[in-house]
């Protein structure tokens, strides 16, 4: 069983990863959780180097490293955790690629004829981003997606409160323009929209607990040995 969080940040995704990790622990199971970027140890070297902002990263390279960040995780974490029958929890996957370099960054447009989806992650594979992600991955599919939706200006208002609140400051792709979060946003609908089979789009708006019962129901119908394949 692979499940995926995603949203813009400060949609809560967090949150809701760790609750239903708890919950699926409460029921004598052993998820592997992950985030990305990170997860395993390239991909958290890769973090670093991503969310710096001192560094300048082009955005081909920024799809390249975030991509990179995900193929060392799925071959030396996800994939054997789901032979061996283990449910696997994912904060972002391909889905945030999509949304942030295709859309965000405008890669997608770029040789693609239907950009409307935030570029076309098409996983028929019909554009090449799309194509990009089942090589990056080796075909390797969520079986639910989690968009946890909320409108960009509250997803700030509460980034600022939070880094109020910690005496943190905004990391290199939290500091985007509002016109990047949007894009980012509006991918996101989009993608929903072109894969209702397998997102599930919920209102981050609404209390944790809410969200998380709402999760869990989802959940809990999911079949125990999806290998991700759906
Ligand atoms: P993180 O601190 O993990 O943010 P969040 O808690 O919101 O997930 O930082 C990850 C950042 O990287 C976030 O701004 C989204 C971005 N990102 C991409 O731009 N592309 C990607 O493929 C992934 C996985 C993340």
């Amino acid at each position: 069983m692979f499940v995926t969080f995603e949203g813009i940040d400060g949609s809560g995704k967090t949150t809701q990863v760790r609750r239903l990790a708890e919950r699926l622990r409460a029921e004598g199971r052993d998820p592997l959780v992950a985030r990305e970027p990170g997860g395993a140890a390239l991909s958290e070297r890769v973090r670093a180097l991503l969310l710096d902002e001192t560094l300048e990263v082009a955005p081909m390279a920024e799809l390249l490293l975030f991509s990179a960040a995900r193929a060392q995780l799925v071959e030396e974490k996800i994939r054997p955790a789901l032979a061996a029958g283990r449910p696997v929890l994912c904060d972002r996957f391909y889905d945030s690629t999509t949304a942030y370099q295709g859309a965000g960054r405008a890669l997608a447009a770029e040789g693609d004829a239907s950009p409307a989806a935030g570029g076309g992650d098409d996983e028929g594979g019909e554009s090449w981003l799309g194509r990009f992600h089942r090589r990056v991955t080796g075909g390797l599919v969520p079986a639910r997606t989690f968009l946890l939706r909320l409108d960009p200006e509250e997803a700030l208002r509460r980034r600022e409160d939070a880094q109020q609140q910690s005496s943190t400051a905004p990391d290199r792709m939290e500091a985007g323009p509002a016109r990047f979060h949007q894009r980012v946003a509006d991918a996101y609908d989009a993608l929903a929209a072109r894969h209702p089979e397998r997102f599930c789009v919920l209102d981050a708006t609404e209390p944790p607990e809410a969200l998380h019962a709402a999760i869990w129901e989802k959940v809990a119908s999911l079949p125990r040995a999806a290998d991700g394949g759906r």
